[in-house]
C-alpha cells in the first residue's frame, strides 16, 4: 500500500484565495482586516514564522503590523505593547509569537490580550468558550487539522482518533474539537502523552492518528493499523550535511514518513501538511474578527 498524500499546501491555497476574495469585497466597504505580530528576541524559527505569516497577510490583502523587540524587553514594556495592539483600531487580531524569552511571564502576557482580538485563541476566556462549545475563535492548528480533514473528505464521526501530545496549543484543544457533538467532531478520542503506557497498543486501534509530540519520526509504520489516516502536526529540524541541504537541516514530522506510507491509506507530509493550514486558519480568524467589528457577523 502507498498512502495518498493529503496536500495541506494546496488546500491552504484554496482557503487563502477564498479569504482574498472576501477581503476584496470588504475593502469596497472601506474595511481592511488587520493582523499584528509581536516578536521578542532573535529566535530564528520565530522570525521565520512571523515572516511567513506577514507574507500570507500580503497575499490576501490584509494590513499587517510587526513590532520587534529585543530579548531584554521587560514585562512592563511588553504589557504596554500588548495594550497598544488592544486599542489600535486598524488591528483586528494579533498574536505574540511564542516562546517568549525565559524572564517574561508568558501567562500574564497572554491574559492581557483582548479576547476579541485573540486570533490565536490562547486567552482563558476563549479557551473556556471553546471547551463549553460556544467558541469565538477556533485555535489555529487544531482548526487547520479539522478543516484539512473536512476538505479531504475525511469524516472523524464514529472513528477512533488517537492523538499523541496533550499541549494546550495542539493536542488538548484538538481532542475537544474532535470529540464534540457537531460537524467535524463526533469522534472517539484517546489522548496519549509521555506518561501513557505502551502507546503502540493505542496506535494499533486508531482509525486516525494525530501526532503532535515534537520528536522527530517518533511513530513508525509498524505501530499503525493498516489503512489508517495519519495527520502529522510535528515540525522538527534535523541536522544534515550541507551537501544534502544548504540550510544544514531538513524538516521532518513526528511520524516516520516512508514506513507510515506503506501502512496508512492517507498521510499529511512535513512540510506541506498541517503547517500551511495553521496560517490559513489564522487569516480566517482575523477575517472573522474584522467582520465582527464591522457588525457584518456576530
Ligand atoms: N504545523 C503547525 O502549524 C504546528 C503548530 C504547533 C506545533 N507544531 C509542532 O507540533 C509538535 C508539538 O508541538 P506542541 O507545541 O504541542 O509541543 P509540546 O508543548 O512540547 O507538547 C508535546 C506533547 O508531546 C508529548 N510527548 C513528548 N514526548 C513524548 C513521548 N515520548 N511519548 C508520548 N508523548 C510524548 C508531551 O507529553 P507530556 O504532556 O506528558 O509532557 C506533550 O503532551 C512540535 O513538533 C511543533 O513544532 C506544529
Amino acid at each position: 500500500m502507498s498512502a495518498k498524500i493529503i496536500d495541506g499546501k494546496a488546500v491552504s491555497d484554496l482557503i487563502k484565495n477564498e479569504i482574498a476574495e472576501e477581503t476584496a469585497q470588504l475593502q469596497k466597504k472601506g474595511i481592511t482586516p488587520g493582523l499584528g505580530f509581536i516578536l521578542v528576541g532573535d529566535d530564528p524559527a520565530s522570525q521565520t514564522y512571523v515572516r511567513m505569516k506577514g507574507k500570507a497577510c500580503e497575499r490576501v490583502g490584509f494590513y499587517s503590523l510587526t513590532e520587534r523587540r529585543p530579548t531584554e524587553t521587560t514585562q512592563e514594556e511588553l504589557l504596554d505593547l500588548v495594550n497598544r495592539f488592544n486599542v489600535n483600531p486598524d488591528i483586528h487580531g494579533f498574536l505574540i509569537q511564542l516562546p517568549l524569552p525565559g524572564h517574561l511571564n508568558e501567562v500574564e502576557i497572554i491574559e492581557s490580550v483582548d479576547p476579541v482580538k485573540d486570533v490565536d485563541c490562547f486567552t482563558p476566556y476563549n479557551v473556556g468558550s471553546l471547551t463549553s462549545g460556544r467558541e469565538s475563535f477556533m485555535p489555529c492548528t487544531p482548526a487547520g487539522v479539522i478543516e484539512l480533514m473536512r476538505r479531504s473528505d475525511i469524516d472523524p464521526s464514529g472513528k477512533h482518533v488517537v492523538i499523541v501530545g496533550r499541549s494546550n496549543i495542539v493536542g488538548r484543544p484538538l481532542a475537544t474539537l474532535l470529540s464534540r457533538k457537531s460537524e467535524g467532531g463526533n469522534a472517539t478520542v484517546t489522548l496519549c502523552h509521555s506518561r501513557t503506557r505502551d502507546i503502540s497498543q493505542f496506535l494499533r486501534q486508531a482509525d486516525i492518528v494525530v501526532a503532535a509530540i515534537g520528536s522527530p519520526e517518533f511513530i513508525h509504520g509498524d505501530q499503525l493499523k493498516p489503512g489508517c489516516i495519519v495527520i502529522d502536526v510535528g515540525v522538527n529540524r534535523v541536522n544534515v550535511p550541507e551537501s544534502e541541504d544548504k540550510r544544514g537541516y531538513r524538516l521532518v514530522g513526528d511520524v516516520h514518513f516512508d514506513s507510515a506510507c506503506k501502512i496508512a491509506s492517507a498521510i499529511t507530509p512535513v512540510p506541506g501538511g498541517v503547517g500551511p493550514m495553521t496560517i490559513a486558519m489564522l487569516l480566517k480568524n482575523t477575517l472573522i474578527a474584522a467582520k465582527r467589528k464591522a457588525g457584518i457577523i456576530q
